[in-house]
């Protein structure tokens, strides 16, 4: 059994998928807040599989044991934890308690039942501002954010515990920028409210939802002068989780790993992808840059390829059709209603 914390969030649901589809029995456990339960319904109709879920918070320490106590795991997809960069700053004690704590909490317990193979869900954030692409696994770690330090920390916390107990076997995943839904329109990104992410925020401006997008500076030394980053089709990097996890059941070690394409493009050519794939005009303006961005960001992913055995397979254009798709497909969301909708964006 593999144990998937946060598993009904964005990657999370679409690994549980891949996981699945690969043969693996899941335990799922989510305490949904920033998802829905309707996602592990949608994981099971898209699979035509069932498995176990528990909807309980990471930071409730007796309910994890007891799931310890009663299945046989063998690892953990470690994905629960607060991913919002803004939010990050206005309360970080919050994100630091919130996605810390739990995994330390995690830790202790898998250590207890010796549990020593988790694939942690780590991020492109923990290489901080660096303009050197693209971007290595050895290239210098930082952090500008809370939620940035969180990824960072944890890293660090798994690093040492694998020195200390060289029984450990750990993958720790830094995802660029994942984009995109299952094809099957049933799953994708389902934010709460007004969205800060490029992709979400695009994809409501072809929906008629909201006006025009705000382009974050075009004064950055790139092309056309507007911020490059790695997109990454989410069902390709739930595909890495996979290859992660069948390394980490048959090895001993500690790597970080990027997921990543390889390619880096720019604001201006995801809505001109975006455009294309919908057939809908994407507003914009172009306003000053956004406070912590970096002006380039990609990965090399050679070490995943050779490693892993995993390489990015989908384009730009099957992200925007796929993420299209599911927008049209869940005009709301997922489980949520018209009313719902409305009163998160107003709040
Ligand atoms: N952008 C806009 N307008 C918007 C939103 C974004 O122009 O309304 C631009 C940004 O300036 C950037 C690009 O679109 O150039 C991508 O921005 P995103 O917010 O989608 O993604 P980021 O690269 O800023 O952040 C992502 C993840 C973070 C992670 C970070 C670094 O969302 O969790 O990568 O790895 F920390």
């Amino acid at each position: 059994m593999i144990l998937i914390t946060g598993g009904a969030g964005y990657i999370g649901s679409h690994t549980c998928v891949e996981l699945l589809n690969a043969g693996y029995k899941i335990i799922v456990v989510d305490n949904f807040s920033n998802s829905n339960p309707e996602v592990i319904n949608r994981i099971k109709k898209v699979t035509g599989k069932d498995f176990i879920f528990f909807e309980v918070d990471l930071l409730d320490q007796e309910a994890i044991e007891d799931i310890f106590n009663k299945y046989k795991i063998e690892a953990v997809i470690h994905f629960a934890g607060f991913k919002a960069v803004g939010e990050s700053v206005e309360i970080p004690l919050a994100y630091y308690h919130n996605n810390i704590t739990s995994t330390l909490l995690l830790c202790s317990i898998m250590q207890k039942f010796n549990v020593k193979k988790m694939v942690f869900s780590s991020s492109a954030t923990v290489y901080g501002d660096t303009d050197l692409v693209p971007i290595q696994e050895n290239s210098p770690l930082s952090a500008t954010n809370p939620y940035g330090y969180t990824k960072l920390m944890i890293e660090q916390i798994l690093q040492d515990l694998s020195n200390s107990d060289d029984s450990w076997s750990i993958a720790l995943l830094r995802y660029f920028n994942p984009i995109g839904a299952h094809e099957s329109g049933l799953l994708g990104e389902n934010p709460n409210g007004i969205p800060n992410n490029l992709l979400p925020y695009i994809s409501k401006v072809a929906s008629g939802e909201i006006n025009f997008l705000n382009v974050f500076g075009n004064d950055y030394p790139t092309k056309d002068g507007t911020g490059i980053r790695d997109y990454i089709h989410v069902v390709d990097l739930s595909l890495g989780h996979v290859k992660a996890l069948n390394k980490v059941l048959r090895s001993k070690s500690i790597e970080a790993y990027n997921l990543g394409t390889g390619n880096g493009y720019s604001v201006i050519e995801v809505i001109n992808a975006f455009e294309e794939a919908s057939g809908k005009r994407v507003n914009y303006k172009i306003t000053s840059r956004r406070p912590g961005d970096i002006a380039i960001s990609y990965a090399d992913p050679q070490k995943a390829q050779k490693d892993l055995d995993w390489k990015a397979m989908r384009s730009l254009d099957d992200m925007c059709r796929d993420a299209w798709n599911f927008v049209q497909k869940n005009p709301n969301g997922i489980g949520k209603t018209n009313l719902d909708k409305k009163l998160v964006i107003s709040s």
